[in-house]
């Protein structure tokens, strides 16, 4: 085992499932209760571990400091801003000092404005750089890359922030 991941807003478990496979021990959040069984159905299939938890990312139900790393792969954009500031903090609270932090989520680009905007108003905000990383400010950036996706029909979110930060070792 490499350590401990916990893998926030899981969904089907692609993620938690590649981390299984490459050795970590993974607790797999989500609070669809069908996605969690969709995942650990799967998990099972392919004869890998991963411990299922029905919750939400702003009220983690795990010890402080309990993790090596933690994965929150496009999950802030759909909650309201104060919400995903909530799941950074709660990721601080649980990640160990030294650990990473390894987060994806839909950013601004130039087509749009940022936060909220027309015909997905309320379902994603589109974080611009500037409140991404004030969001982030806790952590020690490691690696910040602003993807853009090309397809010509692909809906919005057409661009993501890929973020990979560290608790400090000394926290
Ligand atoms: C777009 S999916 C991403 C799933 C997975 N992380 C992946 O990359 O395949 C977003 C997931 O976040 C979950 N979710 C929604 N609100 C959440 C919350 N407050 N805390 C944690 N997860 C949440 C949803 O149920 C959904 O499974």
């Amino acid at each position: 085992m490499i350590g401990r991941a916990l893998d926030i807003g899981s969904g089907r478990g692609r993620n938690s499932l590649y981390l299984a496979q490459a050795g970590w021990h993974v607790v797999s959040l989500e609070p669809s209760i069908r996605r969690l069984r969709y995942a650990s159905n799967r998990a099972g299939d392919l004869r890998e571990d991963i411990d299922s938890v029905l919750g939400i990312g702003e009220r983690l139900p795990v010890k402080d400091s309990t993790f090596q790393l933690v994965l929150c792969n496009h999950v802030l954009e759909s909650l309201p801003v104060d919400t995903a500031g909530q799941v950074v903090q709660e990721i601080y609270r649980v990640v160990k000092p030294g650990g990473y932090l390894f987060v994806e989520t839909a950013a601004s680009d130039n087509g749009y404005a940022a936060g909220d905007i027309n015909g997905i108003a309320g379902r994603f905000h589109l974080y611009a750089e500037d409140e991404f990383v004030e969001m982030m400010s806790g952590f020690e950036l490691i690696e910040m890359l602003h993807l853009r996706l090309v397809k010509p029909k692909s809906t919005p979110p057409s661009a993501q922030w890929i973020y990979l930060g560290r608790k400090s070792a000394l926290a």
